[in-house]
């Protein structure tokens, strides 16, 4: 489905019947990154919505002027469309789930429409911002993608996001991630990108957050660390962490029962 916000299109899925989980993917995915948990949660009595975030999978973005155009797409804008949508469907309140860009923007959302949310999953997150090496970094790859395409991203990223075993032992699902990164547009990844280099620094905010909590980690997340989960979870305070095993960023693809597992435990306990 799509709806038209803001100057885009933005596509999504829903559904299922219940409270509501928004679910919010990682760049440079999609929302099929989401596949097995809105299945499952659909299932289970949730309404789930699954969006591709701005200038991402089927989503479009505001058009480019020209070559020399460099513009980002903020975290902030990618909540204020995911509280649209919410307002679209009719949705007051729901548990916002965001894994890796997708927590960036989840704890934006949180930031901007707190009372709108009932819980809060972060996966495979990071609180802090951008320091000026990983801002250069960031807008080199934004540039090496409009001028090069995905693939170079694919080849760079898929030994990195996921956890050893699954490299060894799901050849499909390396696949289709790798699928998932080369679909991706190149304008809207280098102004994702740009939009992550240019992140705010949630640090001090996480004190300000009195919403359930969970933290995820994958055990062998080489692109977020132990000690990014375990910064959240301090700081946040109530908030659990749970780590899995035989995962690196990838998490809910990686171990989709175990992750959709962790899910349960908090929802029950939340709801
Ligand atoms: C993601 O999976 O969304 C990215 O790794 C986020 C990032 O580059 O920080």
């Amino acid at each position: 489905m799509k709806i038209h916000l803001r100057g885009i299109d933005l596509a999504f899925d829903e559904a299922g019947e219940g409270t509501a989980i928004v679910f919010l993917h990682g760049y440079p995915f999609n929302r099929t990154m989401w596949d097995e948990q809105a299945a499952f949660f659909s299932r289970r009595g949730y309404r789930c919505v699954v969006p591709d975030l701005r200038g991402l999978g089927e989503s479009t973005e505001v058009g480019e002027s020209g070559p020399e155009d460099k513009h980002a797409t903020m975290m902030e804008e990618m909540a204020r469309d995911a509280a649209l949508l919410m307002d679209s469907l009719e949705i007051d309140r729901a548990v916002i789930c965001g894994l890796s860009m997708g927590s960036y923007v989840a704890l934006e959302f949180v930031r901007l429409f707190p009372a709108r949310v009932l819980g809060l999953i972060v996966c495979g997150a990071r609180a802090q911002g951008a320091d000026d090496k990983e801002r250069q970094s960031r807008e080199e790859q934004a540039a090496r993608i409009v001028e090069e395409g995905l693939e170079p991203v694919a080849e760079a990223m898929l030994s990195k996001v996921f956890a050893r075993r699954t490299l060894e032992e799901k050849p499909q699902l390396v696949a289709r991630v790798r699928e998932m990164i080369v679909q991706t547009h190149r304008t809207g990844a280098a102004a994702a990108q740009r939009g992550m280099a240019a992140r705010r620094d949630h640090s001090s905010f996480l004190a300000e957050i009195r919403i359930p909590t969970l933290v995820i980690a994958g055990r062998e997340d080489s692109i977020r660390s132990p000690e990014d989960a375990e910064f959240l979870h301090q700081h946040i305070r109530q908030s659990w962490l749970e780590t899995i095993a035989d995962a690196g960023h990838l998490m809910n693809l990686e171990q989709p029962e175990v992750f959709n597992d962790k899910l349960v435990k908090f929802l029950d306990v939340t709801h």
